[in-house]
């Protein structure tokens, strides 16, 4: 049985998916101005995204003082290479809501010392306090960030290599599978659950199965997503394909 606390908001489709989850977001920065936002990349936010811009648009709800977090980036793409997330995160959020730049962290993917960046970056989120609001895709292996299957529970932000098929999984986006990075930098599943509020999106029956365990399952590192049945402030917003297998 799921944990009482985490809350399911079954929807029709993806569209409704995005729009209830900016209802969340934009209420939250709307009360608190100056809130730490932990942001996801992928196909499942664009959506989101699209909405925040249009709401800032028309009824100019403003991110002048708002933080943000990423949550991860490729490791070896340039910032300005289309596939990277920064690149993803300028041109479908931050170039269009007037949040300041020095405001929006992402792992930088192109330092020499990994491991230095891999501290730095948890730095950052220390020093901002608590994220207040922490959105999640999840991947159809139960990933959550970048974190794949295995990783540690506790874990800070670091290195992980990528799974083979989290890498076919986001082949679309590149010209072939060879060029898809094989490492990225993510922040740890312990620094996720040091969220606030955490508000994980899910749509399409590829992400059934992931959604099922995170719900229903054993809590194992075997399903990184499973971890949050134990966060005292979930919330799943899932279209009923991706909630297909708990009915
Ligand atoms: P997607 O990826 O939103 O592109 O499906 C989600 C994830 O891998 O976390």
């Amino acid at each position: 049985m799921p944990q009482d606390n985490m809350k399911i908001i079954v929807v029709e489709d993806y569209n409704e998916m995005s729009r209830k989850a900016a209802e969340i977001l934009i209420k939250k920065v709307q009360e608190k101005q100056n809130a730490v936002l932990g942001l996801a990349t992928g196909s499942t936010p664009v959506g989101l995204y699209e909405e925040l811009i249009k709401d800032h648009q028309t009824t100019g709800t403003s991110y002048k003082d708002i933080h943000t977090v990423n949550l991860d980036e490729y490791i070896g793409l340039p910032k300005e290479d289309k596939n990277s997330y920064y690149t993803f995160m300028c041109e479908h959020l931050f170039n269009h809501i007037g949040i300041p730049a020095e405001h929006t962290h992402i792992p930088n993917g192109e330092t020499k010392d990994f491991l230095e960046e891999c501290d730095r970056y948890e730095n950052i989120i220390e020093s901002l306090g608590q994220v207040d609001l922490q959105i999640l895709g999840i991947g159809s292996n139960g990933h959550i960030g970048f974190n794949e299957p295995g990783s540690s529970f506790t874990g800070k932000t670091h290195i992980i290599d990528l799974k083979e098929s989290t890498r076919q999984a986001n082949a679309r986006f590149f010209e072939s599978i060879d060029e898809v990075p094989k490492q990225a930098i993510t922040m740890g599943v312990g620094t996720i659950m040091k969220s606030k509020e955490i508000l994980l999106l899910a749509s399409g029956t590829a992400k059934a199965e992931a959604i099922h365990g995170t719900i229903h399952g054993e809590i194992t590192e075997e399903l990184p997503a499973s971890i949050l049945q134990t966060h005292p402030n979930v919330t799943l917003i899932v279209d009923k394909d991706a909630y297909s297998l708990c009915e």
